[in-house]
């Protein structure tokens, strides 16, 4: 697609949102920046205004997106605001965890999605970008109900790509890997879960797992570039990744079963008695 028009992202005010929100800037776009609270959004504004970049901060919480309307001649939507709470063995994960998370991954993305699409549908049709995770695609134990919050949008986009194909609506899924932002420093933390009975040596084992992942991170400006280059390419498949950890994990997901992928996985975490 032309880069032109209105492009909208979610959660900008760090992260890849805000990286990525620049991004669509910079290919020619005029971009809402969109976060929960907009002084967050000054340094961006500031580095927008130095590139002559076409942007404007604009407050959205997608959990109170009920009187939000999206704005006029909207061409692609990103949505990206998520949270990652603690990362707990399903088990001990309180129920209103699981929420939060969901109210905010799940619900959120889909109220600011259904209000989004009749504007990107009068601009003759654009895309809808979603950034879920590639954890999606691992068994990864303690990541459960973040896991399962970015499941269910992989399953909502398949839909809306049917869906909205006939508007001229194309829908892309990104799934990153490692990307350097204040998520992944958290997430290589040791997982909440390991405190609970029973789940101390798993927790151990996840967290090595993921300080050998931390070798392989990518700055959230290079994830910005391949996600809009998605965006822009009319032949882009349902499932892209924006880092070389996501790339390899997708490579593999797509060259074997879902057994095959997990059974290396469980290995890994399984405890040797
Ligand atoms: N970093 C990775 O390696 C990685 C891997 C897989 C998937 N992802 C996905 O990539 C996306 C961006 O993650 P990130 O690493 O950039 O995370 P991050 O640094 O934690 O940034 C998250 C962003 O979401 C915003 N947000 C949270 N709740 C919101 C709400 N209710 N309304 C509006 N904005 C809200 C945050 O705003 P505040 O500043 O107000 O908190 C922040 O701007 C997420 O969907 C994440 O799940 C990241």
């Amino acid at each position: 697609m032309e880069p032109k028009g209105t492009a909208l992202v979610t959660g900008a005010s760090r992260g890849i949102g805000r990286a990525t929100a620049l991004e669509l800037g910079l290919r020619g776009f005029d971009v809402v920046a969109t976060m929960r609270n907009v002084e967050d959004g000054e340094g961006l504004a500031q580095e927008a205004d130095r590139a002559g970049v076409m942007l404007e901060i604009a407050k959205l919480d997608i959990t109170a997106a009920d009187t939000w309307a999206a704005p006029d001649g909207l061409r692609v939507l990103v949505n990206n605001a998520a949270i990652e709470l603690d990362n707990n063995c399903v088990e001990h994960t309180a129920m209103e965890d699981w929420r939060t998370t969901f109210e905010t991954n799940v619900f959120g993305l889909i109220d600011v999605t259904r209000r989004a699409i009749p504007s990107i549908r009068r601009s003759g049709g654009g895309v809808i970008c979603n950034i879920t995770s590639c954890s999606t695609l691992v068994p990864m134990p303690f990541f459960g109900v973040y896991r399962a919050s970015k499941a269910a949008i992989s399953a909502l986009g398949e839909t809306l790509r049917s869906e909205l194909a006939g508007f001229g609506i194309r829908v892309v899924e990104i799934m990153p890997g490692a990307i350097e932002t204040d998520m992944l420093a958290r997430s290589q933390l040791l997982p909440e879960g390991a405190a609970n009975p029973g789940y101390a040596e798993l927790g151990e084992r996840v967290r090595a797992n993921r300080a050998l992942a931390a070798e392989l991170t990518t700055p959230a400006r290079d994830a910005a570039r391949e996600i809009v280059d998605a965006i822009l390419d009319e032949a882009a498949p349902l499932r892209n990744p924006c880092d070389p950890m996501g790339s390899g994990l997708l490579a593999s997901w797509r060259a074997t079963s879902d057994e095959e992928m997990m059974q290396p996985m469980l290995a890994l975490f399984a405890t040797d008695d």
